[in-house]
């Protein structure tokens, strides 16, 4: 039980880890055996026993530097070689490396998948939105492999509270001006428990330049969920900061999804991705489901020549050189764009998507998020009576983008970057045979392809008439 309102020291810098390099230090013995000893009884249990550090060759030392090369992957010599020192350099986080690796002792968790958090307050080194941002995403990554949901809230008492914060701040564990303890969290349960606390005499930074917040925050909420460290150099959990990891194409280890996964499972499959009954175990993700007869999709769109056809969470992309689409997660590629978009569609004289859901809609190139996304659809022109649009085309021989919503659509001209007058209109009128409603659409060939549920038309905008009936997984040569 005591364990469990214990912080995780995230971080931790052990001795002056950056202002020292490492051949100034290693001149000074007293200061090594120091370190050494300090390290041992932080992170391995060592019994604090001056004594037993003048002899460097007494066993319980050798044996906790085995255990500690062991952990960190290191060939166990139990001497203090120069690859020892270098990782006892590196910054850290301060929980011990010993116990259960990967859980909390007493495995606490939360015992719901709906989990809120609040940020509580800013540091002044980054934007709020960049603040925002980073704390969204760190969530992201988890969500993307659990049933969890996480909600924000603004006022009360959220099950994970995120804070910044200098010196003693109210739990006990104060912080200790800049560099050494970066940050700490709480393993699941009430009050502090979940917590995130941020040391604000750290310089958070977006990029790695400073303390990067993304990275800090996805292994703090880590914590906050309830698991441990890893032993495994490639995950998120391991001890060790890594600011080298690719920020940009980020993404956990298989360790930590399977940590994760066995306090909480994977996603589920009925809200994610439909699956076939009769073939319920396919090798491929997203195989069994594109087949499905009854599959319908959120949004369609082109990009770069390629189709996107969204799905919950996911989404299937088409070549029209390669026969089978591939099947990717969408945070996995743009981790700030939401899963069950609403509608989606591609600019090609500006190389960009545009990702609509609800009021708001992104812009994407490529792999890239376009800054200052997401923005209200209210800026393109339409009337606040309109809470979410269904789908959108962009013509790109007319360089006119249609929005659909309900029975009734608009168009905006993408020369003039404004909403045409005399719209809305109805779509049964000026569509005919395509009804009064629709899923996704988009432009392909000099046809607009309409999908509704698990049927889509394919309708020559020039002779205004549907041409072929088809089902909407027709793309996917099932
Ligand atoms: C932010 O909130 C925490 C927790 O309530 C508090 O300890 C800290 O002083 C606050 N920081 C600032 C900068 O107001
Ligand atoms: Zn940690």
């Amino acid at each position: 039980e005591e364990m469990r309102s214990l912080p995780v020291l995230l971080w931790l810098c052990v001795a002056a880890c950056s202002s020292y390099p490492l051949d100034e230090v290693a001149g000074d013995k007293d200061t090594i055996m120091e370190l050494l000893q300090k390290y041992l009884e932080n992170y391995y249990g060592l019994e604090k026993d001056v004594q037993q550090f003048k002899i460097m060759d007494s066993s319980p030392v050798i044996k906790k530097i085995q255990e500690m090369q062991k952990f960190l992957g290191l060939e166990m010599t139990g001497k203090l070689d120069s690859s020892t020192m270098e990782v006892m350099h590196k910054p850290r986080c301060g929980v011990p490396d010993v116990g259960g690796f990967s859980t909390f002792p007493g495995t606490p968790k939360w015992r719901k998948n709906q989990v809120t958090y609040r940020i509580v307050n800013y540091t002044q080194d980054l934007s709020r939105k960049a603040v925002d941002s980073a704390i969204e995403k760190a969530l992201k990554v988890w969500e993307e492999v659990t049933p969890l949901t996480f909600s924000r809230i603004y006022e009360g008492e959220a099950d994970i509270m995120v804070s910044f914060a200098v010196r003693e701040h109210g739990d006990f564990v104060p912080f200790d001006g800049p560099g050494g303890v970066l940050a700490h969290a709480y393993a699941p349960g009430p009050g502090t428990n979940g917590d995130a606390h941020f040391d604000d005499d750290e310089q958070w930074t977006e990029d790695t330049t400073g303390t990067n917040l993304f990275l800090v925050a996805a292994h703090e909420l880590g914590h906050s969920l309830g698991l441990f460290h890893s032993a495994k150099p490639e995950a998120l959990m391991y001890p060790v900061y890594k600011p080298s990891t690719n920020l940009a194409g980020f993404q956990l280890s298989q360790d930590d999804v399977d940590g994760i996964q066995s306090l909480y499972g994977s996603p589920p499959a009925s809200s994610d991705v439909p699956v076939v009954p009769s073939k319920p175990s396919s090798p491929k993700p997203g195989v069994s489901a594109m087949c499905d007869p009854d599959l319908s999709f959120d949004a369609v769109s082109t990009l770069r020549g390629e189709i996107l056809f969204f799905k919950d969470r996911h989404f299937w992309r088409k070549s029209l050189r390669t026969p089978e689409p591939g099947f990717y997660s969408i945070s996995s590629f743009w981790l700030s764009v939401p899963s069950s978009i609403d509608a989606a569609y591609e600019v090609i004289s500006r190389d960009t998507v545009f990702i609509f859901k609800g009021t708001q809609f992104w812009a994407i190139r490529g792999h890239e998020e376009q800054a200052g996304y997401p923005k209200s659809i209210y800026t393109l022109g339409l009337p606040v009576t309109v809470s979410k649009i269904d789908a959108a085309i962009s013509d790109k021989e007319k360089k006119k983008t249609y929005f659909f919503a309900e029975d009734k659509y608009w168009r905006f001209d993408e020369r003039k970057r404004t909403m045409e007058p005399e719209f809305p209109r109805k779509i049964d009128e000026d569509f005919p045979g395509v009804g009064s409603k629709v899923d996704a659409a988009f432009e392909a060939f000099g046809f607009f392809y309409f999908f509704r549920g698990s049927s889509q038309l394919e309708f020559d905008p020039n002779a205004k008439k549907v041409t072929h009936v088809l089902k909407s997984n027709s793309w996917f040569n099932c």
